[in-house]
Order: structure tokens, then sequence, then C-alpha cells
């Protein structure tokens, strides 16, 4: 008990203190939106308003950037409603530290599989020859965007390190990879996952202002005012229209370390990371860490004679050898005696727990998913702060692996942000976004289209 009380001291984050992480969070917002190259970048997307549910046609959509690789194949039909069909494919830790434009080339001969399996006599794409088909491309790294159909990698994140690809254009990239095959594709539009989940989910859900991506990385992405963004002035768009902002908000408070409360493993892990110092928000909160957290929390205790006595551990002792998705399992286990948690250390570590062992575990469990989902709400919490959404609420879309699969994780965001806002906090709403990010770049080229239609 006197070792539980001691991690519930270093990961309860009390309302008052939640409070102050908002005020910080809301000004790094703006600071962000008023000059260029912020640590919290606040990225111009290019994207224009909302979609009004008119946006018709067949799309192709790529998305790089969470767990899988898919390719997705999109009917909007016009009316709010749409069809798709996709693949997923995997990428390997190797590829992910491979040089860039090999990564590229993977994509597409991704993109060239799924075309080759669905076209044909009587596939369901049916090409037309000499038309191109438009390709949203969901690249969901930090770039720095100057028009929807291009972007510069500021830095990779969750884990990537392809040499060659940071400081470069990935569209221009994509580009060089499609011109080596005779594909009938045009890459239409480079988008970010957060800002085709606030896209796609707009489309079903009119009251959605924010989009979040509570996965292997963590952000959000919200619609903006163009007259409040000045470090955008010089471009002389017209003030009176709105665009999404991708926040990049994972980089919150790195580097300086000021604001948020960072235990020592939150620290080691940090720098053992590829990239010490960045994505300090991120690294509290995202499926990629949040196992290692527990998993040096239990190194810890076996080190000091409380865990597994008389047992060999080394299988917990390697790195990353704890998976977020085993906290997911931990968390939802019904049984009083907690039979799954005996599975799970017998089976991935060939340790025996005794029944108080397995409550300690669930318990810090508990206190690592909560602490993750209680920062988010004060991520969102800022927004709805920046924007004065609180009082007439605002629907939020969040998909992700966390977002969709850790039990409770929705349900302790709402209770953190009723934390933040008192009762008010219940006019915000999360929902889950279905196929975000594909159903968004293929609403985001369709779009494009429109405007280039309309000269624009
Ligand atoms: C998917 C979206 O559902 O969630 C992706 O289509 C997004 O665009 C992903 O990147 C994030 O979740 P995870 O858990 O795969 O990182
Ligand atoms: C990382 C990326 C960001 C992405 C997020 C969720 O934070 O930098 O672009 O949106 O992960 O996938």
């Amino acid at each position: 008990a006197d070792h539980l009380r001691r991690f519930e001291t270093l990961f309860t984050l009390t309302p008052q203190r939640m409070r102050i992480i908002v005020s910080s969070f809301k000004e790094t917002l703006e600071t962000g939106l008023d000059k260029p190259d912020q640590t919290v970048p606040m990225i111009p997307t290019f994207v224009f308003g909302w979609p009004s549910g008119n946006e018709k046609g067949e799309f192709l959509a790529i998305d790089l950037g969470g767990t899988n690789l898919r390719v997705c194949l999109l009917n909007l039909q016009g009316n709010g409603k749409f069809e798709i069909t996709q693949s997923k494919y995997r990428l390997s830790e190797e590829q992910k530290q491979d040089d860039g434009q090999k990564l590229f080339d993977f994509c597409v001969d991704c993109l060239k599989l799924f075309i080759e399996a669905n076209s044909g006599e009587d596939g369901i794409l049916q090409l037309v020859p000499g038309q191109k088909i438009p390709l949203g491309f969901t690249f969901s790294y930090p770039c720095k965007q100057d028009k929807i159909d291009h972007g510069i990698l500021i830095r990779w994140t969750k884990g990537f390190g392809s040499p060659n690809t940071e400081g470069k254009n990935v569209a221009e990239m994509f580009r060089e990879a499609l011109s080596k095959h005779d594909l009938p594709v045009e890459l239409t539009a480079l988008i970010n996952d957060t800002t085709g989940t606030l896209i796609a989910s707009r489309y079903v859900n009119p009251t959605t202002k924010i989009a979040c991506i509570f996965g292997t990385g963590c952000n959000a992405a919200y619609m903006e005012h163009v007259k409040d963004i000045p470090k955008i002035k010089h471009l002389g768009i017209d003030g009176d229209q709105d665009m999404a902002i991708n926040c990049e908000w994972g980089a919150f408070d790195s580097f300086e370390h000021e604001h948020l409360p960072r235990t020592k493993y939150d620290i080691i892990i940090d720098e053992s990371s590829n990239k010490p110092g960045e994505q300090a928000f991120e690294k509290l909160i995202s499926g990629r860490y949040l196992g290692e957290i527990v998993r040096l929390i239990i190194c810890e205790l076996i080190d000091e004679g409380v865990l597994f006595l008389g047992q060999n551990t080394y299988k917990l002792e390697v790195p990353n050898a704890f998976d977020t998705a085993l906290l997911s399992l931990m968390e939802s286990d019904p049984t009083d005696e907690l039979l799954m948690i005996i599975g799970l250390f017998s089976h991935f570590f060939a340790l025996e727990t005794t029944l108080a062992e397995r409550q300690f575990l669930r318990a810090i469990a508990r206190l690592v998913g909560r602490r993750a989902a209680r920062l988010s709400a004060c991520g969102i919490a800022s927004i709805v702060e920046k924007m004065g959404y609180i009082e007439e609420g605002c629907s939020v879309g969040a998909d992700g692996s966390l977002y969709n699969k850790y039990p409770g994780f929705a349900e302790r965001i709402h209770e953190g942000l009723v934390d933040i806002f008192g009762e008010r906090g219940r006019n915000i709403v999360t929902h889950h976004a279905e196929d975000g990010s594909g159903v968004g770049s293929a609403i985001i080229a369709a779009m494009t289209k429109e405007r280039k239609a309309a000269g624009i």
C-alpha cells in the first residue's frame, strides 16, 4: 500500500494543476499562430473551411503514420455518404529507419498492388483511359506547408528516423516514386491524420470543431479564422475565410520542460528515445510510450525486491517488452482473481503473480492510463478556451488505437474536462471518427478539385 501511495502522488493530476497546464498550453498555441517556426508549430494546412457534404466522386487515399500503411479507395456519393474499400500493409521497424525515398517507393508499390487488385474486368475501380484519379496522401508527421500539395518535413516523430527526408518536400518525394510507374494517379493533397479526421468528422457530425488522434502519436487539429493567424498575413489570404490548423501539440513543452509534471520514468524514456527533448507532451500520452512507463516502474520495484521475489525477470527487463496493448488488457480484466493478468504475465514474461501483485500492477496501469487521458483533456481544453467553445459546446472527433481500444480512455477525458471547466465541461464531447483520415483525405482532395475548378 505504501508503494502504491508513492506512485499515486507522482501520477495524479489535480484539477488545479490541470488548469495551470491549460493556461500555458493556450499561450503556446497563440504563440505558434503568431510567429513562424515555434516548438508547437500550429501548421496552416491550406484546407479552407468545412466540407459542404456535396463532395462527389472516386478518390484514392494513402495513410502513413499510424500502426499501418493503408491504401483506400473512396466513393463519395455527394449526399454525405461514402463507400470505402481498403487494404492494410505492415511497415517494419527497419523500413522506418531506411532511406526516405525507399519509404515512399514502398508506399507507391503498395498503391500499385492495390490498384491492380481492384481494377480489371470485375474490379470496383473503373479506370477511364487518360484519366487520373485524385489521391490524398495522409502523412502524419509535422510538415510545413505553403500549399495543399506540398510539405517540408520539419522532423520525424513516433520513432521514425529515415535519413534524407527531414527538411525535404515529401510530396515531391512521393511524386518521384510515382514517376517510376505508370499509374493513373495524381497527388492532389498532402494532409495530416488530424486534419483528415477533422474534415471527415464534420462530414458526418456538424457539431465537430476539433479532432484528435490518440494512437502511436498524439495530436490535434481545429478550424481557425485566417485573420487570427498573424504569421501568414504576408500571404494576403482573405481574412474572412477559415483554415484548418494542424497543431502538432505533441511537441508541447519540448526542450524546456517547464510546464508538464514529468516523473523520472518519463525522463528515462525521453533520454533513451531517438529524439531526446522532443515531443514532450506526446511521450506522456501516446501508445508508443505508456507500456514502457509501466515496465520501468515494474523494473524499479524488482530491483527494490518488492515484486516477483525469487523469480527470473529477464524477459521483462528488455526495453519496450511491455506493449501498451497489455495495459489495456490489464485494465479490462473483469475477474476478481484477475485471471487475465495471471495469463499475461505467465505467457509473455514467464512470471507467476500473487493476487496482491496483480492488484498492484493493475493499479499502476490505471494511474498511467488515467494521467494520459487527463493530460489529453488539458490539450482539448486549451483549444476550447482559445476558441471560446465552452458555452455552446462542441464535438471532438477522435481516432487512434488508444482512443478506440483502451478501456475508459474517453470517459477519463470527459472526467478531466469536468475537472477543468466544472459542469460546463460536459458541453464538450468526444466521438469516434470512423475511418477519419481515409475519408478525410478524399473529401479534402474533392474540396481542392472544386477550388481549382472555381479558379481559387
Ligand atoms: C487511424 C487513422 O485510424 O488511426 C490514421 O486512419 C491514424 O490516419 C491512426 O494515424 C492513428 O492511430 P495508431 O494507433 O495507428 O497510431
Ligand atoms: C505525431 C505526429 C503528428 C500526428 C500524430 C498522430 O504527433 O507528429 O503529425 O498527427 O503523431 O498520429
